[in-house]
């Protein structure tokens, strides 16, 4: 293991390489990570990158993002079949077939989609920044785009806009279910529970607090609780348990994992280093199409 980090550091400086990784990915590649985060603040870092290539440590559509976003780096994943299945679950089609029903309409598109669905849409928008987006809309109506959790979740703090849904969701928050939750809390009364809005309503109305992975970091770290339930992917145990080493933090259920952010290993990185393959490439005029939203998004979240 020392030995292949050590071979990670090397080639990484050697080729000036900014590894750029999601809390969902495994400890260990987390370890060797100029900056893990959430997907809001890595499409910052992958904005600000100085180094001339980034090797994005998460699924397919975070690398995508990254070279929308830096079309003059090359972009590089350790495996690019790692991949969120929810970023399929839209389509350009019922983006087109909602506008015409609407002269006021806003197309909002969750960053966990492919690019062809950000080409569609007016912005993009991540879990820790959703509500301040579209709140800053001025249109009364809203097509959220794929996941319906956190569109239903922005909805519900929103009254004043009209939201249409879209089915898509993320099968590691929607298998956690209320009555998981519930059967944690008669198991740890005093814990509080933190949970993701990918999650359904009915366990968000559970909820302590609602927040973005890292909006979920820090509320560990700030709250004078010393217990803590869980609504999310299990990678972020790592920083929870790294950050607050005297509080204690349960999984709502057994098997919060994401098999897409799993499949990015040490070994996998270090192959991608040596070879500098991988590249994520774009058509230049999909991929112009598809920053327009993003760029919206980092205007609009400041
Ligand atoms: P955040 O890290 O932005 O909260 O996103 C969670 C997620 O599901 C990433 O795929
Ligand atoms: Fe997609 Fe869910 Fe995995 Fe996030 S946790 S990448 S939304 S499948």
């Amino acid at each position: 293991m020392a030995d292949i980090v050590n071979q990670i550091k090397k080639l990484k400086e050697e080729k000036d390489v900014l590894i750029l990784a999601h809390y969902y990915v495994d400890e260990e590649v987390q370890k060797i990570a100029d900056c893990v985060g959430d997907s809001y603040y890595l499409s910052e870092k992958a904005v600000e990158a100085t180094e001339k290539v980034i090797l994005f440590c998460g699924v397919s559509f975070m690398g995508e993002s990254a070279k929308i976003l830096n079309p003059e780096k090359l972009v590089l994943m350790p495996d690019p079949t790692a991949d969120c299945p929810m970023a399929h679950m839209a389509t350009a089609e019922k983006i087109k077939a909602v506008r015409e029903q609407y002269d006021d309409l806003a197309v909002v598109c969750y960053i966990n989609s492919t690019a062809e669905i950000k080409r569609y849409s007016d912005v993009c928008v991540t879990s820790s920044n959703a509500m301040k987006i579209v709140k800053s809309l001025p249109n009364k109506n809203i097509l959220f785009v794929p996941d319906e959790n956190l569109g239903r979740y922005i909805a519900s703090k929103l009254p004043e806009k009209n939201f249409i849904f879209n089915d898509g969701y993320c099968y590691v928050h929607k298998d956690i279910k209320k009555e998981d939750v519930l059967r944690a809390k008669e198991k740890w009364p005093q814990a509080e529970v933190l949970a993701h809005p990918e999650c359904t309503m009915a366990v968000l109305e559970e909820a302590d607090y609602i927040g973005s992975t890292s909006g979920i970091i820090k509320q560990a770290g700030e709250s004078d609780g010393k217990e803590f339930i869980i609504c999310t992917e299990t990678g972020v145990f790592y920083e929870l348990t790294k950050n607050n080493p005297d509080k204690v933090f349960h999984p709502a259920k057994e098997q919060q994992i994401c098999s897409g952010m799993k499949q990015i290993t040490l070994e996998k990185v270090l192959q991608t280093l040596e070879s500098m393959d991988q590249s994520v490439e774009m058509d230049e005029t999909a991929r112009t199409q598809a920053q327009r939203p993003l760029t919206k998004m980092l205007e609009l979240a400041q």
